[in-house]
């Protein structure tokens, strides 16, 4: 074995392609297949976490959850690199992409279909299988009421692909975990890492229309959007919406 074969590097270094001759192409090819690469990363952790929830592992769920939201955060860092490029230096190239875009990515849409965000782009297979099984925020739900939380049947047995819908009861529950921490630590502590991916993926999404602007305008996207205005539209998503609203009660 060797460092070069052990990482399948003859592969991975070989497997850019740019189709212009613009410097700045190479830097757009490596930042979406490493975010790419991070997305399976979050996939196998959240894989692993569900199965710990659902199992009533919580403190054993808690070091992948907060892997997530650590590598969500090197995720939000690399736009940083990318803002390096120019509106001039990518409408140079941007023609050779013709209508391929992130909104295609189907690891993207599995991660926010697993956590508990269903019914928005295209679904892909990963993005198919992940629907037809209870999200993150299910499982969890599941954690209170096997807690003995008296969560209503709609609340624990929907109609899985469907999108979820906030209920007051999920509500009122999560919000009696929140006013006394000490008698429900395990669920608190489970409540506050979900918090965390929320918001961090909530930060992308803001740092990825922000660089979308500086590098394109308000030129429509190459998957077919209106390009920044559609962004916008996403920036409100909520995978766990009663951790959120639950604030307003404390
Ligand atoms: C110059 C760079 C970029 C531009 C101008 C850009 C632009 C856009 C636009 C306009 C959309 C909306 C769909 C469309 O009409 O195409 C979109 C979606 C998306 N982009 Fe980017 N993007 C850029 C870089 C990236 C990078 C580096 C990533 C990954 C790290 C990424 C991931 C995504 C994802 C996941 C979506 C779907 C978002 C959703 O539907 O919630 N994009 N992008």
């Amino acid at each position: 074995m060797t460092y070069g074969r052990y990482l399948a590097l003859d592969d991975l270094l070989a497997a850019q392609h740019p189709r212009s001759d613009r410097h700045d192409e190479l830097l757009f090819i490596i930042i979406h297949q490493t975010k790419e690469l991070w997305l399976k990363q979050i996939l196998a952790e959240l894989r692993l976490a569900k199965a710990l929830v659902r199992d009533g592992k919580l403190i054993e769920a808690y070091k992948g959850l907060a892997r997530i939201s650590r590598i969500q955060a090197v995720m939000t860092l690399s736009w940083d690199v990318l803002a390096t490029m120019t509106p001039s230096d990518y409408t140079r190239f941007r023609q050779v992409l013709g209508p391929s875009s992130g909104f295609q990515s189907d690891q993207f849409r599995a991660v926010e279909t697993m956590l508990g965000l269903r019914g928005g782009g295209v679904p892909g297979p990963l993005t198919t299988a992940a629907a037809a099984e209870p999200s993150l925020w299910d499982d969890a739900n599941a954690a209170m009421a096997a807690a003995g939380f008296p969560l209503p049947a709609e609340a624990l047995a929907r109609d899985w692909p469907q999108p979820y819908a906030p209920s007051e009861a999920v509500r009122a529950a999560w919000a009696e975990v929140y006013r006394d921490p000490t008698r429900h630590w395990d669920l608190y502590q489970l409540a506050e890492k979900l918090v965390d991916i929320d918001d961090a993926l909530a930060t992308w999404r803001h740092k990825h229309v922000l660089t979308v602007s500086r590098v394109i305008g308000g030129k429509p996207g190459t998957g077919g959007t209106a390009g920044v205005s559609y962004l916008e539209s996403t920036l409100a998503k909520r995978a766990f919406p009663e951790l959120w609203s639950l604030r307003t009660d404390l």
